[in-house]
């Protein structure tokens, strides 16, 4: 069983199709999948964090309903993912459980504050810009569940993007003080941002393989290029500057360059040294405290209802 089944991954595979749950996969794939799904669905989570912060100082009600609607959407993603994630067998309660006991990842950059309105604008623009760049792809992954919740999910996330560039042309706009404020928060943002693709290639274990099995389609570096190239003529536009100056455009490459990052720090917050990490971890088995009622709850309602509908 286990050679025709690999011949059949094989071929969908070869044939740039699509794997279902119920086909037979590799346990490699099946282990990076439920490794990626489920870090890619911890970041949805945690990442309501920085912005839920603004809610309650929103600058208007518009702002207000806008930024409640955005951080839901999150919530939406982590519960898309998480189900993507269950149907290669690993149950949500055990995933959960990785990530409260910091056995799992999610993505570096919410381990980093949102110390001011217009960070609302910069993680709109560079954080969600930056996973729209690398999730686009995505929707083309070879595991049919993850790639179709991804369909959804960019749509959203480019509502996402284009409410923090509003932003950020109000701010940038309005008084040399306000100007000044979403100056600082690209400032500390974009490099932030640029490492959300991962390592370089050359210290991405798991990029080969992924890419070989089509769950990747671009390596980390190419997309941190696509995305470098995606924002500078849309920094112009904001009349903002990013903070690198060996930003150039280079005629040969047909690229822009742009300078190294600090990895250090990158393997720093991913290891949980970053400036917010037990904050953000904190507050979220809080929160999974706090919500034991609800889940009690509906499994009282799930198992009236199964006995209702059974008798
Ligand atoms: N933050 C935290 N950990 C990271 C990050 C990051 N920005 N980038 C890479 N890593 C981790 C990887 O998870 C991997 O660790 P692991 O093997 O223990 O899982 C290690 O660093 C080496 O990296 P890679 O081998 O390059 O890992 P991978 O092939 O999984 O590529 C990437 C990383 C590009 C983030 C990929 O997992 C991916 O595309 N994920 C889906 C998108 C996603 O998770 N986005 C979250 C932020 S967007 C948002 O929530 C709005």
């Amino acid at each position: 069983i286990e050679r025709a089944g690999q011949e059949h991954f094989d071929r969908i595979v070869a044939a740039d199709s699509r794997i279902e749950p119920r086909d037979w996969m590799p346990e490699g794939y099946r282990k990076t999948l439920t490794r990626q799904i489920s870090q890619h669905a911890h970041s949805e989570i945690i990442g309501m964090q920085p912005e839920a912060n603004w809610i309650t100082r929103a600058p208007s009600l518009k702002r207000k309903a806008i930024l409640m609607a955005k951080v839901q959407d999150e919530a939406g993603h982590g519960l898309y993912l998480y189900s993507a994630a269950e149907t290669l067998g690993t149950p949500r309660r055990e995933l959960n459980q990785q990530l409260l006991h910091g056995r799992a990842k999610y993505s570096s950059i919410f381990n980093y504050p949102a110390r001011t309105w217009a960070d609302m604008g910069a993680i709109g623009w560079l954080v969600d810009g930056a996973a729209i760049a690398n999730q686009v792809p995505l929707c083309r992954c070879s595991y049919g569940p993850y790639g179709r919740a991804m369909v959804r999910v960019c749509k959203e996330e480019s509502f996402h993007q284009r409410q923090g560039w509003e932003i950020l042309h109000a701010l940038s706009h309005g008084t040399p003080a306000q100007k000044q404020m979403a100056q600082d928060a690209v400032d500390r943002l974009y490099a932030p941002a640029l490492m959300m693709f991962g390592p370089p290639d050359s210290d991405s274990s798991n990029s080969d393989q992924s890419m070989a099995w089509n769950i990747k389609r671009f390596s980390n570096d190419e997309l941190r290029q696509r995305f470098v190239d995606m924002i500078v003529p849309q920094a112009e536009a904001l009349g903002l500057t990013l903070p690198d100056p060996d930003l150039k455009w280079n005629e040969e490459r047909g690229h822009y360059d742009f300078g190294p990052l600090d990895w250090d720090e990158f393997w720093r917050v991913v290891k949980g040294g970053g400036p917010l990490n037990a904050q953000r971890m904190q507050r979220r088995r809080e929160a999974h405290a706090e919500g034991a009622w609800v889940r009690e709850a509906a499994e009282a309602y799930a198992a009236k209802h199964t006995t209702t509908t059974t008798a």
